[in-house]
C-alpha cells in the first residue's frame, strides 16, 4: 500500500502583527519571516516525520527548486513533483498576539495542474493505495474521479472551503478530515452533533474526523464515535496545526493504528506544532511526539 499526497506547496511570508489588519487600515508589522508551507506540503512533511513513506505530487514554479531540497531533507518522495514556468504558490500570513492567523493565498503553479499530469501520476497507483487531498490545487474533481475509478482510499481535507468543492463528487470520499467551519460549510449546521449527523446521512460510508478547536476532536463512522480532548500548550502560532493533525492521521491509518491511539497521537503532534512558529518547521517528528510530556 502506497501513500500519495496530491497537493499545494507555498512559500509562506509570515508577518507578526498586533492585530489582524482591518479594511482601510495600514499596519506596521512587528517581524517578518519566510517559511515553507502550503497545506499539501505541510501534510506530506507531517506524514514523513510520523514515519511514513509519502509521495508528494504537485507543481512548483521557476523559483521552486528549494522545495525539492526541503522534501529530500524531510524524506518526502519527489518522484511526482514537477517544475513548470511561472511562479510557485505563496501565502501572506498575519499572526496576531493571540497566535491566531489569517491567510491570503496566491495559487501560482498550484493552480496549473492538468488532466495529463494527473493521469501520469495516478498511473503508478492502484487499488488500496491512499490518496490525500486538500483544496489548494485545481483539477480536484478530476483527481477524485480518477482515483475512485482505481479504488484508491481517498482522504479529503476540504480546506480552504470554496466553490471548487461543489464540482467534486464528495460521495467518492472515504475519509473527511475537517474543522467546524468547513463542517458548517458542508452540512449547513454549526452544532458539531448536527454536522456529524448530516454528513453521515449524506456520506453514509465515509469516516469523519471533525476537529473542534479547544474542544478536541470527534471521530465518527457507521459503528462508533470516539472523542479526544486537546493537549494544553502555550500557543505561539496555529499555522499548520491542522496540517500536522491530518498528516499524522494519514500516517497512523497507513500503519493500521487503533483509532483511539491515532486521535491521541494526532492531537499531541498538533499541540506541539502550535507551540512554535511557522508552518513546516513547527511539525514534530514521531520521536518527539512519543517522548514529550504534555
Ligand atoms: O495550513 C497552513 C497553510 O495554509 C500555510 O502553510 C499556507 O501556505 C496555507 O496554504
Amino acid at each position: 500500500m502506497k501513500v500519495l499526497n496530491f497537493g499545494s506547496l507555498n512559500y509562506d511570508f509570515v508577518y507578526d502583527v498586533d492585530h489582524i489588519v482591518q479594511p482601510g487600515e495600514t499596519l506596521d508589522s512587528l517581524n517578518m519571516e519566510t517559511f515553507f508551507g502550503g497545506k499539501g506540503l505541510n501534510q506530506s512533511i507531517a506524514m514523513a516525520r510520523a514515519g511514513v513513506h509519502v509521495y508528494h505530487a504537485g507543481l512548483v514554479g521557476e523559483d521552486g527548486s528549494a522545495f525539492y531540497e526541503l522534501c529530500r531533507e524531510n524524506g518526502v518522495d519527489t518522484t511526482y513533483l514537477s517544475q513548470i514556468d511561472g511562479k510557485s504558490g505563496h501565502a501572506i500570513i498575519q499572526v496576531n498576539k493571540d497566535a491566531q492567523n489569517c491567510i491570503i493565498l496566491y495559487g501560482g503553479s498550484n493552480r496549473r495542474v492538468t488532466k495529463e499530469f494527473v493521469d501520469q501520476v495516478l498511473a503508478d497507483f492502484q487499488e488500496g493505495d491512499i490518496l490525500m487531498l486538500q483544496n489548494e490545487i485545481n483539477c480536484l474533481d478530476y483527481i477524485i474521479d480518477q482515483a475512485y475509478e482505481k479504488h484508491m482510499t481517498i482522504i479529503l481535507n476540504p480546506s480552504p472551503f470554496d466553490s471548487a468543492l461543489d464540482q467534486c463528487d464528495l460521495k467518492k470520499i472515504s475519509v473527511f478530515l475537517l474543522n467546524e467551519v468547513e463542517g458548517k460549510q458542508i452540512s449547513g449546521h454549526e452544532d458539531p452533533e448536527k454536522i456529524l449527523e448530516t454528513m453521515q446521512e449524506q456520506f453514509p460510508d465515509a469516516k469523519i474526523v471533525l476537529t473542534l478547536g479547544e474542544n478536541g476532536v470527534v471521530y465518527a463512522d457507521k459503528e462508533r464515535r470516539i472523542q479526544q480532548g486537546i493537549f494544553k500548550v502555550k500557543a505561539v502560532d496555529t499555522t499548520a496545526a491542522g496540517d500536522t493533525f491530518t498528516g499524522y492521521f494519514v500516517a497512523a491509518l497507513a500503519k493500521g493504528l487503533p483509532m483511539e491511539e491515532t486521535l491521541r497521537l494526532c492531537s499531541k503532534a498538533s499541540a506541539i506544532a502550535v507551540s512554535r512558529k511557522g508552518a513546516s518547521p513547527s511539525i514534530p517528528k514521531m520521536e518527539e511526539v512519543e517522548h514529550t510530556e504534555l
